[in-house]
């Protein structure tokens, strides 16, 4: 061996160590808006993302964004992470792989945003919904997706992807007043001429989320309606169909990045305005009903930032598995110029009775939940 070669194979081991010790060094806080490493080193890849517990591990789905404004399209597929402790994220892989088939409706270099993942007990199934936009159209098409999969990490198959609801009026809560009632004969503003327009051909379906209630009966919420109303739509018992049930919520005010949960038997909805990839006020409601009467209940944000969600917009409330009254809020800070540096915002929501509150924290960690 000449000198040369014993360098070189001293570098690669001393490399190999060196990268053996930044793995092990292990997360124990979250640092919301910085480079978040997984077990390879490299930021984790999971736009628009949200959560789901199985078998005693956290799996975090979201967009997989490549570098510059080409990756605001869909040229990956949906990737996925898993965590037992939420703050140590391992790489699992694409769930979802985009189509190298350019006429199929996931082709690579379509719009494939927010993709949220439940699970089935009746058919053992894991099921993804998200936002499908058709490739070469920009948001138009304004689609909802589905894909399923035996393993929760996938791969996923697609199924299907379509506008929901077509020829269904929507479901008024008790006490809904006739004025909020839509008339197809004649609709009383933009937001109802939407949705007569949509009506033969389905409800348009962009920003979503899914949520899946204490009985079981899962939920799709999205924007529709050009973006001016969110529907909270019913799924049917195997969450791969739109049964036609679905509510309109905040009709005519632009609410996008919806995520809900339920504490205390009240449903609690956070979302934003609609101001592209910028960021705006979150908004929160409540209602004693998935599908309403909702209450708007103004900015859950408080302090410097809580204008723009702290530069962020929201993706989804995770509740921790097992812990009462303990949720976190996840927002996407978006980098529209490099999609793949875009930041996560992971911050925990404050309870003050039934009113929240979210708060901006350099840095935090799940003992927040304990007090
Ligand atoms: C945002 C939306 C994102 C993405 C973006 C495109 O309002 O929440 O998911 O669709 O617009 O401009």
């Amino acid at each position: 061996m000449n000198i040369k070669r014993i360098t070189f194979t001293i570098c690669l081991l001393a490399g190999a160590f060196l990268s053996a010790q930044a793995q092990a060094v292990k997360a124990t806080q979250f640092t919301p808006g910085t480079i978040w490493a997984d077990n390879n080193g490299v930021h984790i890849n999971a736009h628009g993302g949200g959560l789901l517990f199985d078998k005693g591990k956290y799996y975090w789905f979201g967009e997989h964004k490549i570098a510059g404004g080409a990756g605001n399209r869909a040229m990956v597929g949906v990737h996925c992470y898993s965590s037992k402790d939420m703050y140590n994220w391992k790489d699992e892989g694409i769930a979802l792989p985009v189509s190298p088939d350019s006429t199929n409706d996931i082709a690579k270099g379509c719009i494939l945003e927010r993709p949220k993942v439940v699970y089935n007990k009746k058919t053992k199934k894991y099921v993804m919904w998200f936002h499908l936009e058709l490739r070469g159209q920009s948001y138009k098409a304004a689609r909802t997706g589905l894909a399923t999969s035996d393993k929760v990490a996938g791969p996923y198959t697609f199924i299907k992807s379509y506008r929901p609801n077509a020829g269904f009026m929507p479901f008024y809560p008790e006490g809904t007043p006739d004025a909020d009632k839509v008339d197809c004969a004649n609709p009383k503003n933009k937001s109802e001429g939407f949705f007569c327009r949509d009506l033969p051909g389905g409800q348009m379906a962009r920003d979503m989320n899914v949520f899946v209630d204490d009985d079981g009966k899962a939920y799709h919420i999205f924007s529709a309606e050009e973006n001016f109303t969110l529907d909270i739509a019913e799924l049917n018992d195997d969450y791969t169909a739109h049964t036609g049930k679905f509510s309109r919520v905040y009709a005519g005010h632009q609410t996008e990045a919806p995520a809900i949960f339920k504490r205390n038997g009240i449903y609690y909805l956070i979302g934003s305005g609609t101001t592209g990839w910028d960021p705006n006020p979150a908004r929160w409601f409540t209602a004693k009903s998935i599908y309403g009467p909702w209450t708007y209940r103004g900015n859950p944000c408080k302090g410097a930032g809580a204008e723009i969600t702290f530069g962020g917009q929201s993706t989804y409330v995770l509740p921790i598995a097992g812990k009462k009254d303990a949720f976190i809020f996840m927002a996407d800070k978006w980098t529209p110029k490099d999609a793949i540096d875009g930041r996560y915002l992971w911050l925990p929501v404050t309870f003050k009775g039934d009113e929240i509150e979210i708060n901006w924290a350099e840095k935090w960690d799940l003992n927040v939940f304990e007090k």
